[in-house]
């Protein structure tokens, strides 16, 4: 079904289909941190992010988010909807940690007063840079002001979904990632994907990092903690 490789980035990389309006998404197991500066891989990491990002997503069009995610095809391939990535990483936030610690000197573990949406330019090149709405609408990176809003109420919705998905199964969803593409007609879908690679997860009985900060910060046991957070979704309640 892949005809060409369309598109490698650091996590998946993207094939086309016989059908223009869909593509294959292969999950890697390369890891990478601090814009790729520290690499490494670990082997079966990719095939438990496609099953966690396909059963986020799932969980997510359930609560009425649209999403690129057509069908999963077998361990860590995804057929979806072939979108255009709007080229801003929206980060959202419940609990102070990483770089906004590092940046705004709020203590790390603070609970934040409110869910915190931000924006960050993805771009590698300039190491992701972190921008306010003025950015993005003089860098063309959305139509007008009320694309940020539609942006902003998505994430916030994932963010009420996922917390309450995760507090049920004992893990504290700390801050995540997520990005946003436009179909062929123009709506706004969900993309990318929503793994360990992208989300902080703390074991809410033993405070234990289930994400890719054991890699970021060589906690070791990645692989162990990525199928643990995979059980877990995988448990009925
Ligand atoms: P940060 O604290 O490093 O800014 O990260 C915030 C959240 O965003 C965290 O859950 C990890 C995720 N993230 C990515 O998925 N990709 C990235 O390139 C970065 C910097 C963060
Ligand atoms: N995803 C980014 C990188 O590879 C940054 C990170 O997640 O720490 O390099």
């Amino acid at each position: 079904m892949k005809k060409e490789l369309l598109y490698e980035g650091k996590a998946k990389k993207l094939y086309t289909t016989e059908n223009p309006d869909q593509l294959i998404a292969e999950f890697k197991d390369d890891l990478t941190a601090f814009n790729a500066q520290k690499k490494g891989e670990e082997s079966g990491k990719g095939a438990l992010n496609c099953q966690i990002s396909t059963q986020l997503f799932k969980l997510l069009e359930d609560a009425g988010i649209r999403t690129h995610l057509i069908e999963t095809i077998d361990a860590n391939h995804q057929l979806v909807k072939k979108v255009e990535i709007i080229p801003i990483e929206v980060v959202v936030r419940n609990t102070a940690t990483g770089s906004l610690s590092k940046r705004l000197g709020i203590e790390d573990g603070k609970e934040l007063p409110f869910v915190l949406v931000e924006f960050y330019l993805k771009d590698d090149a300039l190491n992701d840079p972190i921008i306010c709405d003025d950015h993005c609408l003089m860098l063309g990176l959305v139509e007008d002001r009320s694309e940020l809003e539609v942006l902003r109420e998505k994430a916030r919705k994932i963010n009420e979904v996922l917390k309450a998905f995760f507090a049920e199964r004992r893990l504290k969803l700390v801050d995540f990632k997520v990005e946003f593409g436009k179909d062929s007609e123009g709506n706004i879908l969900l993309s990318d994907e929503i793994s360990p690679d992208s989300c902080r997860f703390w074991d809410m009985d033993t405070g234990e990092k289930m994400d890719k900060d054991r890699f970021r910060e060589n906690l070791g046991n990645v692989k162990v903690a990525y199928e643990e957070v995979l059980r877990r979704i995988l448990e009925e309640k």
